[in-house]
């Protein structure tokens, strides 16, 4: 079946099926032309705990999938890449969290959403890139554990210098690969660009950008500066929206290694088969799914 033949039957089958499309704004392009909404992790667990659907179809990566089954415990979660995992998300076991609750145990466990829902279970708030700033500076512990992002959790103990942050040494491999060398080369190339990476990049890397953001204030921020070129320090994925919103605007990658081969597992044929079949299916069960679902709804209070 050709490419726009399949585009056609998932059209009917969505409505059929009354689901919604979600999709990353790290996913392939296609994809994201194909969803209902495009948005960041924050964004996208909103959006399936608000929707009326009775069907979500997860464009993303499994923890993702997961966080939407738990705040929309009454909708089917279909994940049509089934073995797309988060490899920073595997860096953190419940087992070794409850260890470092017994080492800290005043500290308050603050889990990024990039992490299983049994990981969830044992921590105490969740956050995304996009609030994990204002989150710890508002929460009333004084300590923390923050995982798995050792490199977020830099960015975040930077702002927040009044709160005592013990960082688990988890990263993205996408991400910590780019170098301070790579932002130093693509400046010269292109002096009148502005430099916008994620937290998720090194801090040697953020100490050079002229901003750092999730994927949905890179968005913004492109949208509301009059500058004209942009190099870009996040997973690839995130041209495609940009270009599309900015037709005028230049767009330079930081670095040819970001791509998430994780997040490129979607295509539009998984979609299809997902939608005809009813599967893969991602649920998370009871005794998981509620004390999960405490940390994810108190990460909404911080938005
Ligand atoms: P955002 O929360 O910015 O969407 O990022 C998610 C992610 O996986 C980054 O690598
Ligand atoms: Fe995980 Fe990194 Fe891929 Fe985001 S980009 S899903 S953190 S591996």
């Amino acid at each position: 079946m050709d490419l726009a033949s399949a585009v056609n039957e998932i059209n009917q089958l969505r409505h059929e099926r009354e689901a919604l499309i979600l999709a990353h704004n790290y996913q392939n392009d296609a994809i994201q032309d194909l969803a209902d909404q495009v948005g960041d992790s924050l964004a996208l667990s909103q959006a399936a705990a608000a929707s009326k659907a009775k069907v979500i179809v997860f464009c993303g990566v499994h923890f993702m999938a997961e966080s939407a089954s738990i705040l929309a415990p009454e909708k089917t979660i279909l994940f049509p890449a089934e073995n797309a995992g988060c490899p920073m998300a595997d860096m953190a076991d419940a087992e070794e969290v409850l260890k470092w609750r017994e080492r800290y145990p005043k500290a308050a466990v603050v889990a990024y959403v990039n992490t299983s829902a049994a990981v969830k279970a044992v921590s105490d708030y969740c956050c995304t890139s996009a609030n994990a700033i204002k989150l710890i500076k508002n929460i009333p512990e004084s300590e923390i554990i923050f995982l798995p992002d050792q490199n977020l959790g830099h960015f975040v103990a930077k702002q927040v210098p009044e709160k005592k942050i013990h960082l688990w040494p988890g990263y993205c491999v996408t991400h910590h690969q780019v170098e301070p060398k790579d932002v130093n080369l693509v400046k010269e190339l292109h002096p009148d660009a502005l430099v916008l990476v994620h937290p998720e990049c090194r801090p040697e890397v953020t100490a050079l950008a002229d901003f750092v953001g999730s994927t949905s204030q890179i968005i913004k921020y492109v949208k509301t500066s009059s500058n004209q070129k942009f190099i870009i320090g996040t997973e690839m994925g995130i041209i495609h929206g940009l270009q599309k919103e900015n037709p005028t605007k230049t767009f330079y990658l930081l670095n040819k290694g970001l791509v998430c081969p994780n997040m490129k597992q979607t295509t539009i044929p998984k979609v299809l088969k997902s939608l005809q079949t009813m599967q893969p299916v991602v649920s998370v069960p009871p005794e998981i799914r509620d004390k999960a679902a405490r940390a994810l709804n108190r990460m909404l209070e911080y938005v």
